[in-house]
């Protein structure tokens, strides 16, 4: 016997305006992202400068605005001259985060390249591990000054005419880790990243910078982080960074299906901070949120225990994403979107090979993992203004939340195209549910899609030989009547209902 939830999704109940950002992505130099996944020289796809065509295509159905580049760990030990000027003269270096040989044959000029070849834009990353304000100071003019300087004219003489202008920066990466290379005190590293902050701002004012946050909420340090970093960096930065990665180690899929409870709890947290840290400081300013880590991740680590050191490209943090986690990856998308206030960017991590939407064959195809799916239609139907949906709906018991509503759900208005596009997750093993929702605020609008991803079998994945077997379908039975609107959303299912006018 199916459940009811009931909803009302009205114009007025805006949650704030989505900024595109919220739908970016990442590539760090880090096992097959760069080598064999978006560059692959003698693929049969590859273009003249080696990037895979294939691959950019795919991207672009995910109209991706914005890649995080370089890393991730890789930037914190990343010098990134190595990674300019002719390809014969770039030296392969030991790689200390992830232990393998980096060969430089992609770096900054590349990587922009491929950036406009793919549609998107580059947030990249400054290394403050084993860095500091000089070398970023340095970067920047390189990328971003016209010429008539050292480092402008070097890119020049590289063959680059035109600044990059890179308009977003983050201030290193995960710096609380123990893991990173030149990892820092709250203290050592908010000093760092001000004055870095100012300088790289003193070579380029347009610029949009983000501060190392908490490398996971569960650090020792969460919290007591942020407010000491922010307290040094406030009147520099514009965001705060937060990172998470969430698997279903104990096979437990109800309280899997819970986590993002957590991971909502984890954005008010950083939010609180940022304003206590304001009115502390009786800044005027908001401090935003740049989500831009997060994914699903933990298939691919009992083979990376194992892998050989100083490969170049091995095959790391290849998690092969079964139908479960694409319903996890649609509710944290609809978190980010209940949270389009504060947060205003945010990067799936990542975006090739390494633990990612997209996956690719050394010299074979590309295809579609099912996280592909609810990122895809989030990004392409996610845009305008969020609305928070006001939601009634059964709960279900699990191990570490307490009960949660079965129905996982937020809505978003895009005014230019005149369509209304709600998001669910059905988190009920027991059945279907029925979807019953207020929206006579909407007069005039018709169901015009639905799209459902489901699956018999919870584990199933995409391969290069099946790379279909899960995928969504048009077709679900969602219609407004007289302002009601009416959809059933199967047993533990992703639904994607737009209405247009
Ligand atoms: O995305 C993989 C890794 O996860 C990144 O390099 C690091 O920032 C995080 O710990």
């Amino acid at each position: 016997m199916s459940q009811t939830a009931r909803v009302i999704v009205h114009p007025e109940f805006k949650i704030g305006d989505i900024d595109p950002r919220l739908f970016g992505s990442f590539i760090e130099h880090l096992g097959r992202a760069v080598y064999g996944g978006i560059y692959e020289p003698g693929h049969p796809s590859a273009d003249e400068q080696g990037f895979r065509t294939d691959v950019i295509d795919l991207i672009k159905e995910l109209k991706v605005p914005i890649v995080r580049y370089p890393g991730g760990n890789f930037v914190s030990g990343y010098n990134w001259e190595d990674g300019v000027g002719p390809v014969e003269g770039r030296p392969r270096r030991l790689e200390l985060a992830w232990r393998t040989i980096e060969p430089n044959y992609v770096g900054t000029n590349e990587f922009f390249d491929w950036a406009k070849k793919a549609d998107t834009e580059v947030m990249m990353a400054v290394n403050l591990g084993t860095r500091g304000a000089d070398d970023a100071r340095n970067l920047i003019e390189y990328c971003n000054h016209p010429s008539g300087s050292l480092y402008s004219d070097m890119r020049i003489k590289h063959g680059y005419r035109e600044p990059h202008k890179i308009k977003t920066w983050c201030l290193g990466n995960e710096m609380d880790g123990p893991w990173q290379i030149g990892s820092k005190t709250a203290d050592e590293y908010g000093r760092l990243a001000c004055e870095t902050a100012k300088a790289m701002k003193w070579v380029d004012p347009t610029i949009e910078l983000v501060a190392c946050g908490s490398s996971g909420s569960g650090m020792p340090t969460f919290g007591a982080w942020e407010s000491t970093v922010l307290e040094h960096t406030y009147d520099h930065v514009e965001f705060v960074s937060l990172h998470t990665y969430y698997g279903n180690r104990d096979n437990d899929l109800p309280n899997y299906l819970a986590r993002t409870l957590d991971m909502d709890h984890f954005i008010k947290s950083v939010a609180s901070t940022c304003d206590a840290v304001k009115a502390r400081l009786k800044s005027k300013k908001t401090v935003h949120l740049s989500f831009d880590e997060w994914n699903v991740w933990f298939h691919s680590n009992g083979a990376d225990a194992k892998m050989d050191p100083w490969q170049v490209a091995p095959p790391q943090l290849e998690d092969a994403y079964t139908f479960e986690d694409a319903l996890l990856v649609g509710s944290m998308l609809i978190t980010l979107l209940k949270n389009a206030d504060r947060v205003k960017m945010a990067c799936l991590a990542q975006l090739v090979n390494v633990i990612a939407p997209i996956m690719t064959a050394n010299g074979g195809p590309a295809w579609r993992q099912t996280i592909f799916y609810p990122y895809m239609h989030a990004s392409i139907y996610g845009r305008g203004t969020a609305l928070d949906v006001r939601i009634q709906s059964p709960g279900y018991d699990n191990k570490d939340f307490g009960e949660v509503p079965v129905l996982d759900c937020v809505a978003t208005v895009n005014e230019d195209a005149e369509t209304v596009t709600i998001f669910a997750v059905n988190r009920d093993q027991s059945g279907s549910l029925n979807l019953e929702g207020d929206l006579r605020a909407f007069a005039g609008y018709t169901v015009t899609q639905h799209l459902i991803m489901e699956s018999d079998d919870l584990k199933a994945v995409n391969t290069s030989e099946r790379p279909n077997r899960v995928i969504p379908h048009a077709g679900g039975n969602g219609i407004l009547c007289a302002g009601t609107l009416r959809a059933t959303l199967p047993k533990l299912s992703w639904n994607v209902i737009t209405l247009s006018r």
